[in-house]
């Protein structure tokens, strides 16, 4: 018989052709916190229902984005020279469009769009449902799109992150923040406080658990002041708890205004919340604290680190410190000091001061300079690493329960995961996989990660 195709067969290979053919491609680009992770997850979910598929390699695509950040001017520099290389792109290959997206595209569309008119899309975090539409338009004219708007309301409630493998599932749970700390953009980049339902954020988690997720992380700018309805933050993360398949919990980031005691009780009670908590002290000067518009005294964080090492005992607990904010002079830089000696934080992401336009702080008249920032930079930094160490002594000769997440970084025969106390562990593979919750015995402590051994190879040993 000839090998010849009928008619049917041929229009079917035809139509099969021009699909193939008609793929689009985007290629996206994520800065910035967890919540910038989160919400690319949803803007590719976004971008798959209208039949486009991820790319590796911006130039094989035919819409590029950049999700940005704006926390300090090193964050804005980063996204500066990425966009100074994507131009390259756009005069090479014009048809390509480019996105820029979250907190930069908010605060910066002016600039953006005066000194880079080739960007295509300016997209604030509160009006990605609109890319569909935008980027459908832009196929027709020629003017740069633009929507900055923030919402009262939008938490993309029934938008889900198309989730295929992994380890955890961020889930954004709340949106904003209405605190103000006069150094932080993020309320002018992501305005005010709203929370997600209940129901969708157990159905989130539940569906991540099918798919084979062992661990969530709660997510929120303000995680802790979560409020729906009548429930609250220890009210949901209860909830979460009692998922059956969920082997981990973590949140991030919470206010240290918001630790209730509710809250501790719960992270108590159930042992697949981590044993965990990020105290942003920012500064332990009272005078520097109330200009920050921190809502808490020195003494009252020491009483509330007191509290929480109480209640949970072996808890780990990380910290955000600033430095030379405007007016710290050297007694104040003492009294963050003497916090840090006093709370022996695990671990801690330190900054200097960064001024912010449009921030009540980036006014202030007595700004530091560059190089005493920098020093003092250097020596909280090398304050933390005493600390780690210290803390992650006493880690020496037990064992923990340890949720493989990632290869090490040093070597492809070992594994690097957490312990409930949130310490980096590396230890050798041998039979343990992905997404293992293994026992590790731990043999040293080195800088801010331990060294392991899998138990259940010391007992064939
Ligand atoms: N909502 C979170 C913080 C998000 S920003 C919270 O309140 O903990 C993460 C950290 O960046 C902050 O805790 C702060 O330490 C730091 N940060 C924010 N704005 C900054 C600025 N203008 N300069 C330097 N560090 C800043
Ligand atoms: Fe920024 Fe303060 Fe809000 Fe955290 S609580 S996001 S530091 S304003
Ligand atoms: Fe940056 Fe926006 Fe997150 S400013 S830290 S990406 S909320």
């Amino acid at each position: 018989m000839e090998n010849t195709l009928t008619q049917d067969e041929q229009k079917f290979t035809t139509l099969k052709t021009e699909k193939i053919s008609h793929v689009k491609k985007y290629y996206i680009e994520t800065y910035g916190c967890q919540m910038n992770v989160a919400d690319s997850e949803l803007i590719e979910t976004l971008l798959h229902g209208e039949g486009y598929e991820a790319s590796k390699d911006p130039f094989d695509s035919d819409v590029i984005f950049v999700n940005t950040c704006s926390i300090r001017e090193k964050a804005e520099e980063k996204i500066h020279s990425q966009l100074g290389r994507w131009h390259l792109i756009k005069k090479k290959k014009p048809e390509i469009l480019i996105g820029v997206l979250g907190c930069m595209a908010q605060n910066l569309k002016h600039e953006i769009l005066e000194n880079r008119p080739y960007v295509d899309i300016v997209l604030g975090p509160d009006s990605y449902r609109r890319l569909p539409e935008l980027l459908k338009r832009k196929l027709k004219i020629h003017d740069s799109l633009i929507d900055t708007k923030l919402s009262r309301f939008e938490v993309y409630e029934g938008l889900f992150p198309n989730r295929k493998n992994g380890v955890n599932a961020w889930i954004s749970i709340m949106r904003g923040c209405n605190k103000f700390c006069t150094f932080c953009i993020v309320p002018f980049t992501r305005g005010r406080e709203r929370s997600r339902s209940v129901e969708s954020i157990i159905y989130e988690a539940e569906k991540a658990v099918k798919n084979g997720f062992r661990e969530v992380t709660l997510l929120g700018q303000n995680v802790n002041s979560y409020k729906f309805k009548n429930h609250k933050f220890h009210h949901l993360l209860e909830k979460i708890s009692r998922i059956p398949g969920i082997s981990r919990i973590r949140y991030t980031s919470p206010h240290p205004e918001d630790i209730t005691d509710e809250l501790l009780y719960v992270m108590r009670e159930h042992e697949n919340i981590t044993n965990y908590i990020h105290l942003p002290l920012q500064s332990g000067s009272n005078r520097i604290l109330k200009r920050m518009h921190r809502s808490y005294t020195k003494e009252e964080f020491l009483l509330l680190a007191r509290k929480i090492r109480k209640i949970l005992p072996d808890v780990g607990i990380s910290t955000d410190i600033i430095v030379g904010f405007p007016g710290e002079d050297d007694k104040a830089f003492q009294s963050t000091i003497n916090v840090m000696d006093k709370v022996k934080f695990d671990s801690a992401f330190t900054f200097m001061y960064s001024p912010r336009i449009g921030t009540k702080a980036a006014e202030y008249d007595d700004q530091i300079p560059e190089d005493t920032k920098k020093l003092r930079l250097e020596r909280i930094i090398q304050l933390q690493k005493e600390h780690s160490l210290k803390r992650n002594i006493q880690l020496l000769g037990t064992t923990q329960e340890i949720l493989i997440e990632k290869e090490s970084k040093m070597s492809k025969k070992q594994w690097a995961g957490r312990t409930d106390s949130n310490k980096w562990v590396i230890f050798d593979k041998r039979n343990s996989n992905l997404n293992d919750m293994v026992k590790v015995f731990i043999k040293d402590a080195k800088g801010i990660t331990l060294q392991g051994d899998l138990i259940n190879d010391l007992k064939a040993a």
